[in-house]
């Protein structure tokens, strides 16, 4: 495995940072090419562990993938059906996109289960029942194997989760009659991957919304190009690290109309923010700043506060929240996303997770940050000994880490989960004042 140390310093953050194509967004898209016997061009592609990994997937089937820069062509003309063994997913969830275009193009599947996030349990078992529910068959043991006919109709999905959503879509892209999804995910990268989908020439009307039709092609021969749309995750970390230590943070490439509710958010803390098409600028942070209301944020589906965003938020408000005035973020999406708080503790935050009653059988897990020990309301404390558990997790020490005292160092331990999602994080930071050094552990 390899281990990585970022150096971190307490900086004042300014300038001008772009953002990067949406890791989500580029995954399924590329897992989905598998379903195009012509040649696909994906335009505005990151390079990020998790793609190169899904790259190896397309190239194990058969498929020849050429990046020129930020363009990726995937031709999967002459590729053939092959299971996709467990060294090819350990690292990545995403993987489990490839049942959809698996069963699209082979109509057969054989994904050993996917890696990815320590964010608490994953089951699979929506992916099992819509599969079900248009007749396939499926066993699963230590991969999940799927074979039959896709049998058009109407889903009325019980969660609206954005894997079970792409998947069906792709399942759907090689039928030549109707399917109707029924409470589908909403999310910009489920919108990207629709476009995708209509430059194969796909009829696909409603997405964005919760009902989305779907009338597919059974060939697909199509030469196709898609741009992946910018990365919310990304923007939204660079635009929290300017909101705890940043004067006059340009945002660029980015798309405000994905982040409304973190830019209402952060408006509402008094940030002072100004949006055009494809920029933020954070004209004034919250430096020093104590909250003088506490807030309730619930992760929730798109268009509702991400889960993804939940960490990166974090440090921003253990430095404005207080004990008389705490602050509680419930993840509705992964209720048991808090393994941050630990590493937050050791930088002087005071949070702590709460558990309320069961309501439908759910027990509802929440942060509750009541601030800073005395003495470190406006900066965190720098830590030399802290540990990324997950990718958005790593994140938002960085964060907190450019959040302490300017000038003091601190440490971070990563398994290359940082990587996963974020393009030249080191390089980025330092455009705009923070010092962000990574080096490699032997
Ligand atoms: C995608 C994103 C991830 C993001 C998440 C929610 C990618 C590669 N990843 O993950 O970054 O955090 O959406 O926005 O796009 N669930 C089940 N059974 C299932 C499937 C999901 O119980 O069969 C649960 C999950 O455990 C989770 C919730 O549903 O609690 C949401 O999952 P889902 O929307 O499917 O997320 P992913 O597609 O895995």
């Amino acid at each position: 495995m390899t281990r990585y140390k970022y150096e971190v310093e307490g900086s004042v953050l300014s300038g001008a940072v772009s953002i990067s194509g949406a890791k989500n967004a580029i995954l399924s898209i590329l897992a989905c090419t598998l379903i195009n016997k012509g040649v696909t061009y994906i335009e505005n592609c990151p390079f990020l562990s998790d793609i190169e990994a899904t790259i190896n997937i397309l190239k194990m089937f058969g498929c020849q993938v050429i990046r020129l820069d930020r363009t990726i062509i995937v031709d999967a003309g002459s590729c053939q059906y092959t299971a996709v063994p467990s060294s090819m997913t350990s690292k990545c969830r995403a993987t489990l996109a490839f049942l959809g275009s698996c069963v699209a193009r082979f109509k057969e599947a054989d994904i050993a289960m996917p890696g990815g996030c320590v964010l608490g349990p994953r089951p699979i078992d929506m992916h099992i029942e819509s599969m079900k529910a248009f007749g396939l068959d499926i066993t699963q043991e230590e991969s999940v194997h799927v074979t039959g006919t896709f049998h058009p109709g109407t889903i009325q999905l019980s969660y609206p989760s954005v894997g079970v959503t792409e998947n069906i879509l792709m399942m759907a892209a090689t039928c030549a009659e109707e399917t109707i999804i029924k409470n589908a995910a909403r999310e910009p990268e489920i919108v990207n991957l629709c476009q995708y989908l209509e430059a194969l020439g796909v009829n696909v009307k409603g997405q964005g919304s919760s009902k989305i039709t779907i009338k597919g092609k059974e060939e697909i021969a199509q030469e196709a190009h898609i741009t992946i749309i910018p990365d919310r995750i990304e923007a939204a970390t660079f635009l929290i690290a300017a909101a705890i230590t940043g004067r006059d943070v340009d945002i660029c490439n980015c798309n405000p109309g994905h982040m409304t509710r973190l830019l209402t958010l952060l408006n509402n803390m008094g940030c002072e923010i100004k949006t055009g098409n494809d920029y933020i600028n954070m004209h004034k942070g919250l430096l020093e700043k104590e909250l003088i209301s506490p807030l309730y944020i619930v992760a929730k589906p798109y268009p509702a506060f991400p889960t993804d965003m939940q960490p990166l938020i974090m440090p921003l408000l253990c430095l404005t929240a207080t004990e008389c005035t705490p602050s509680i973020l419930t993840d509705t999406v992964f209720p048991c996303r808090y393994v941050l708080n630990s590493e937050l503790k050791k930088m002087g935050a005071r949070v702590h997770v709460i558990e309320s009653l069961a309501r439908n059988k759910v027990n509802i897990r929440s942060t509750v940050v009541e601030g800073m020990e005395f003495g470190y309301s406006g900066r965190f404390r720098p830590a030399k000994d802290l540990v990324s558990h997950d990718l958005r997790g790593g994140a938002a020490l960085v964060i907190a880490s450019l959040g302490a005292e300017v000038g003091s160092t601190s440490h971070i331990y990563d398994n290359g989960y940082i990587q996963r999602g974020y393009e030249n994080i080191s390089e980025k930071f330092s455009q705009i004042g923070g010092k962000v050094n990574v080096k490699l552990l032997k």
